[in-house]
């Protein structure tokens, strides 16, 4: 069997990861600068700048809510899930990406210090606050669907791959966007750092493991990360109602028949694939899936979105 794949460490990056330092920047609310990027597609939906900022804040008060389930639920069980794995992982590949498991709890503890601030600062209120994000249901409910029953093992490291290919790259955006308020760019800046050394151990692990699956697991890896690509990266159009439903005071109906007049089903899909772009890259450098796989699938989800859409 040939080496285990070459990965990015802390030590080899001259660097630390941000659960040493402790330190991490509050909200200041004394700031007109964006806590969320601009949308360009909904933004002359508001009213008034102010419902724009109320807009833009509970954007990011969900993406943090989100990241705090990435991190619990999804990244820590994929590391959790490695001791019982029936494959073989180096001694010092497993020992560094049981690291991660500690990087990914100070995330959520910084996404929960963060978010309570924003909360009691600028008193935000959402509907369904307490639900899991719709792509974690999405991935649990793979958990319970019979086809991937021989590859139950491996779905906690499928989910922990789709994810971590993606979050340095958006995060390392947010951390770049001079329109966003300071302390947003430091905390997306500091994840962001560490997710590149997460993204680089998760791919190696990947590789890794798809040398050692046989044709029949493949093929059903494949399926799995295909599905897994679309839950994770398509853009929660609920959850944009939610936001935008808090800052215009629309009812949740409206705001959502506001929103779909911009996200049809070529601009849902269009953004998808912008974000999963790093994802789908190293998926298909490795053969993980085809692009006619994703062609078909974009298909499918292309015309699932015009009738669900057609019924809002
Ligand atoms: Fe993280
Ligand atoms: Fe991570």
């Amino acid at each position: 069997m040939k080496n285990y794949p070459k990965y990015l460490t802390y030590s080899n990056r001259n660097n630390v990861p941000s659960v040493l330092n402790q330190a991490f920047p509050m909200p200041d609310v004394n700031t007109d600068k964006r806590y969320f990027p601009k949308n360009k597609l909904l933004f002359s939906n508001l009213n008034s700048k102010e419902d724009e900022r109320k807009f833009e804040i509970a954007q990011f008060y969900k993406f943090l809510k989100e990241t705090i389930e990435v991190e619990h639920f999804l990244v820590i069980p994929a590391i959790a899930n490695l001791n019982r794995l029936n494959y073989s992982i180096p001694n010092k590949a497993k020992e560094d990406l049981f690291k991660i498991a500690t990087d990914e709890a100070f995330h959520a503890e910084q996404s929960l210090a963060y978010l309570n601030s924003l909360k009691q600062q600028f008193q935000i209120n959402l509907e369904d606050d307490k639900l899991p994000p719709k792509f974690i249901r999405e991935l649990e409910s793979q958990k319970l669907n019979k086809t991937y029953e021989d590859i139950k093992e491996l779905l906690p490291i499928i989910f922990g791959i789709v994810t971590e290919t993606r979050i340095s790259i958006e995060l390392g955006q947010f951390a770049k966007n001079t329109e966003l308020e300071n302390s947003v760019r430091e905390i997306c800046l500091s994840h962001a750092l560490d997710e590149v050394v997460h993204s680089s151990q998760f791919q190696a692990l990947g590789e890794w493991l798809w040398e050692q699956m046989d044709d029949k697991i493949k093929e059903l890896v494949s399926a799995s990360f295909t599905d897994a690509l679309f839950y994770r990266n398509m853009p929660d159009v609920d959850a944009l109602t939610v936001c935008f439903s808090y800052a215009s005071n629309l009812s949740i109906e409206d705001s959502k028949k506001n929103i779909l007049q911009s996200y049809t089903e070529e601009v849902v899909i269009s953004e998808m694939m912008e974000v999963c772009e790093p994802t789908l890259n190293y998926l298909l450098k490795n053969k993980m899936v085809s692009q006619t796989q994703i062609d078909n699938r974009i298909r499918v989800e292309k015309d699932l979105l015009k009738n669900n859409f057609f019924d809002a």
